[in-house]
């Protein structure tokens, strides 16, 4: 046999540079924390189903109580030898408590073990993400209030359209937002599951009670079958999936952001705090964060897709291509944590540029709807309103004039119905003041949104 801790049918020892490929301690040394508290489940419940003796349990309980004092000073280190952090964990213990060490492992397979760590993992991480964005939230709802007035250029084909409300345009990206929150805490809902007492695939013949670990480690329920216990990773999937909607999200706009705070367009300005300068170009003022936003939601999608494909026709139960379920998920916590928080930061530190956003909607023929609207109110057909007012913005284009410069006369021209009123309806604040339908871009329901959006916050 080898030294190893499944060392007894192995005759060959493999060679350093093989384990080194099939070691996961590397990363999975980042839910060490959860491994020891799952051990802990577990022992507690060898105990007290007399599964092990009192004695035993509470030398293991104690040994693993160090370790975790240990872990949290920073005291433990682990080693490539011994493979995994499940395996590095209770070789410590061993070390500590000698062979009763050796007990801890009954009535349990490393394929739960890590199914449990990960789990609690993921469990513990979900309401992290689920806070940023509430803050997110906090910060939109707040600039929002304060831009209900403020016009600006709605686009579709980033053409202008019909002018918006920037207060309305930020309750869209709450609305996002509301439903990354819904996904993720229904995320949790099949996160919230213990594996624990699967054992290797089977369950076992010891007389565990897999609600008592469950209830040790918070967890809502238990799995109903062993087999899908250690081989579901669909929690983690969709955490990857919710993370990639939510970056999407932002990388919306991150992408709006950058081209609204450039010489062009001027509709916004950044904290110098949340921008760079030019190593070459001494007037330069990056959106670097926003940039950064938008391109880490590329790295998340590949974690997506990675685990997916190694997903993919794998048979059931454990097989050792599980061991990459854990890397993206990490790199995905890791970047979609502080993302959140500079995309806070950056929002919370903008400056809007009002009139210049309000300019943009006053030189456009943005307001060609209003005057189409306004004949078909006076009982012109709407196909043919549309068209008499293509032929005014075709003329105005030829004689450099918005449909507002334009003279009675030449609208009457085009329709007798026009009366002097049309130039009140053409101004752009009061296209928008004027749009009442339901979630639509009108002050009154603007408010409306806010003030649903702040009594679901509160
Ligand atoms: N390090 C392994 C993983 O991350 C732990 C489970 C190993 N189980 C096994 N039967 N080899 O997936």
């Amino acid at each position: 046999s080898t030294k190893k801790l499944w060392g007894g049918r192995f005759q060959e020892q493999a060679a350093a540079w093989v384990d080194q490929f099939g070691a996961s301690i590397s990363f999975d040394q980042l839910m060490a924390e959860e491994d020891i508290e799952g051990s802990l489940a577990h022992v507690k419940m060898l105990k007290h189903t007399g599964i092990l003796s009192a004695t035993d349990s509470d030398e293991i309980i104690a040994g693993l109580e160090g370790l975790r004092t240990d872990l949290a000073a920073g005291k433990l280190t682990f080693t490539v030898e011994n493979e995994d952090i499940h395996m590095n964990i209770e070789s410590l213990l061993t070390s500590r408590i000698g062979a009763v060490a050796g007990k801890l492992h009954t009535a349990r397979s490393r394929n739960d073990q890590v199914a449990t760590d990960f789990h609690l993992y993921v469990k513990n991480r979900l309401p992290q993400v689920i806070d940023e964005i509430t803050t997110i939230q906090k910060t939109l709802v707040s600039l929002a209030e304060q831009n209900v007035t403020t016009i600006m250029p709605g686009y579709t084909h980033l053409q202008h359209a019909q002018p918006i409300s920037y207060g309305h345009y930020l309750m869209a990206y709450y609305q996002m937002l509301k439903r990354d929150k819904e996904r993720f805490e229904f995320n949790q809902v099949h996160t919230d599951v213990s594996p624990l007492g699967a054992a290797a695939l089977a369950g076992t013949t010891f007389p565990i009670d897999r609600q008592f670990t469950a209830n040790e480690l918070g967890f809502a329920s238990v799995y109903a079958n062993s087999l899908d216990a250690v081989s579901d990773r669909d929690f983690a999937l969709e955490f990857l999936s919710n993370s990639a909607i939510l970056m999407m999200h932002l990388s919306r706009f991150c992408e709006e952001l950058s081209m609204w705070v450039s010489h062009e367009f001027q509709y916004l300005e950044l904290s110098d705090a949340y921008t760079t300068g030019s190593s070459i170009m001494p007037q330069k003022k990056n959106p670097d964060m926003a940039e950064l936003i938008r391109g880490k939601s590329g790295r998340v999608y590949g974690h997506l897709m990675g685990l997916l494909a190694t997903m993919k026709s794998l048979p059931l139960a454990y097989n050792k291509d599980l061991q990459e379920d854990k890397e993206g998920v990490f790199d995905t916590v890791k970047t979609v944590l502080p993302a959140l928080k500079v995309f806070n930061g950056m929002l919370q530190t903008v400056h809007v540029n009002k009139e210049r956003m309000q300019q943009a909607t006053e030189n456009d023929f943005s307001n060609a709807t209003e005057l189409a609207d306004y004949l078909a109110a006076k009982g012109v057909p709407f196909r043919e309103a549309h068209g008499i007012v293509g032929q005014l913005v075709l003329k105005g284009i030829q004689t450099h004039q918005n449909l507002q410069d334009m003279s009675l006369e030449t609208l009457q021209q085009a329709a007798p119905q026009i009366e002097a009123d049309v130039y009140h309806d053409l101004q752009s604040d009061v296209a928008v003041e004027r749009r009442h339908s339901e979630g639509g871009t009108g002050f009154d329901q603007v408010k409306a949104q806010i003030a649903a959006a702040k009594e679901a916050l509160s």
